[in-house]
Parts: C-alpha cells; sequence; structure tokens
C-alpha cells in the first residue's frame, strides 16, 4: 500500500518533535539549532509533512518584509528521504504563497543545489541578501566562512 503523505501547518503539539528534527542536523552544522522556546514562538512559520499521519519533516518561512522571504530549518527525518517530503514541504509553502501575494522572492542558503533546482530555485549571489547576513548569519558558528550557496525563486503575476 503507498504510504500518505499529507503537508500542514504546524502546531503546538509538533514542537518536540520539529526540535528533535532539527537538533539531527543542527549537530553536523547542516542546519541552525533552534530552542523550543523559539520554534514555539515561530510556529505560525513552519509547515510539518506526516507519512501515515507521523511528522517526518518540517521546514519554515521567515518573512524579511519587502516581499523577501527565507526557507529556512527544512529538514526530513533520515530514513525518509528521496520520497519527495521535502519536495511536498517547498511546494505546499510556494502554493501558500502564490495565494497570498502577487509579488515574492523566496531565497535559501543550503548546501543541497540540486534538490532546490529540482524545485525552481537559482544560484544567485549571496549579497543580494543583506538581511539575512546581519541576522542569522552572526548566530552561526560558520559566519565568515559560509560555503553555503544562496539561491532564489521568484514569483509576479506582472510578468
Ligand atoms: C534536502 C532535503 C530536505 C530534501 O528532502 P527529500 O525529501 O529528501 O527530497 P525529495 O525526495 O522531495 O526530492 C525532491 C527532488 O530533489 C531531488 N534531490 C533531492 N536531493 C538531491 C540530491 N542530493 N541530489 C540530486 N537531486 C536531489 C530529487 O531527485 C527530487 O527530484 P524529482 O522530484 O524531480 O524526482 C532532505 O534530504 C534533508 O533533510 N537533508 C538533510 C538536511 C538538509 O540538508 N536540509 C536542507 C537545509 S537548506
Amino acid at each position: 500500500m503507498k504510504n500518505l503523505l499529507t503537508v500542514r501547518e504546524a502546531v503546538e503539539s509538533d514542537v518536540k518533535t520539529i526540535f528533535r528534527l532539527l537538533e539531527i542536523y543542527a549537530a553536523k552544522a547542516i542546519v541552525l539549532s533552534r530552542s523550543e522556546e523559539d520554534i514555539r514562538f515561530y510556529l505560525g512559520n513552519f509547515v510539518v509533512a506526516e507519512i501515515d499521519g507521523v511528522v517526518r519533516g518540517c521546514a519554515a518561512v521567515r518573512d524579511f518584509g519587502n516581499d523577501l522571504l527565507e526557507v529556512r530549518s527544512l529538514v526530513v527525518e533520515p530514513g525518509f528521504q528521496g520520497k519527495g517530503i521535502g519536495r511536498a514541504m517547498i511546494e505546499a509553502i510556494i502554493a501558500g504563497l502564490k495565494i497570498r501575494r502577487n509579488h515574492w522572492r523566496l531565497f535559501t542558503l543550503t548546501y543541497q543545489v540540486e534538490f532546490f533546482k529540482a524545485l525552481g530555485f537559482a544560484i544567485v549571489d549571496r549579497t543580494l541578501f543583506p538581511e539575512k547576513i546581519w541576522s542569522d548569519c552572526s548566530k552561526c558558528p560558520k559566519q565568515a566562512c559560509c560555503d553555503e550557496t544562496a539561491m532564489l525563486v521568484e514569483y509576479d503575476t506582472r510578468l
């Protein structure tokens, strides 16, 4: 039987699971570590993906204003990768943005270039995103030695 994959907005009872999922990859410096308090405070930014009713992935969107947003805290549980969970979360985020906004730019700093290419993102110059550099990057142990790639997808109904 095929597994049922669903994406939904995160709720309070997801906080511990999101924390646990992020810690797996924060330990490898792939994503930033986030406290349960921080996740709870920004819970409205998160979606989670479930396989057969069990949360196996999460992703958040941070709004920098001026129609600039960032995908962050994107992870899929080990053992559940390569099954379309990451794609489903990013597609859900993009579908939500298309409903709510006429124009947006969604960026990410990532090691997963091929994944984001498959989702329509293109590589861009990271200096396009000064807001990001001055907020999260100051919390990251890598700071000036950052080796992530900046990627962007843009949508404009006027084009
Ligand atoms: C990156 C990650 C979120 C992708 O999620 P996933 O569920 O494994 O990816 P999906 O199965 O949805 O893949 C979607 C597409 O990307 C492609 N893809 C994913 N990872 C890829 C890779 N490393 N190389 C090439 N293609 C890749 C898939 O082939 C698929 O293409 P298709 O839909 O056209 O067939 C997940 O692997 C993960 O959690 N990795 C560790 C944490 C991490 O790196 N997070 C990202 C921080 S920015």
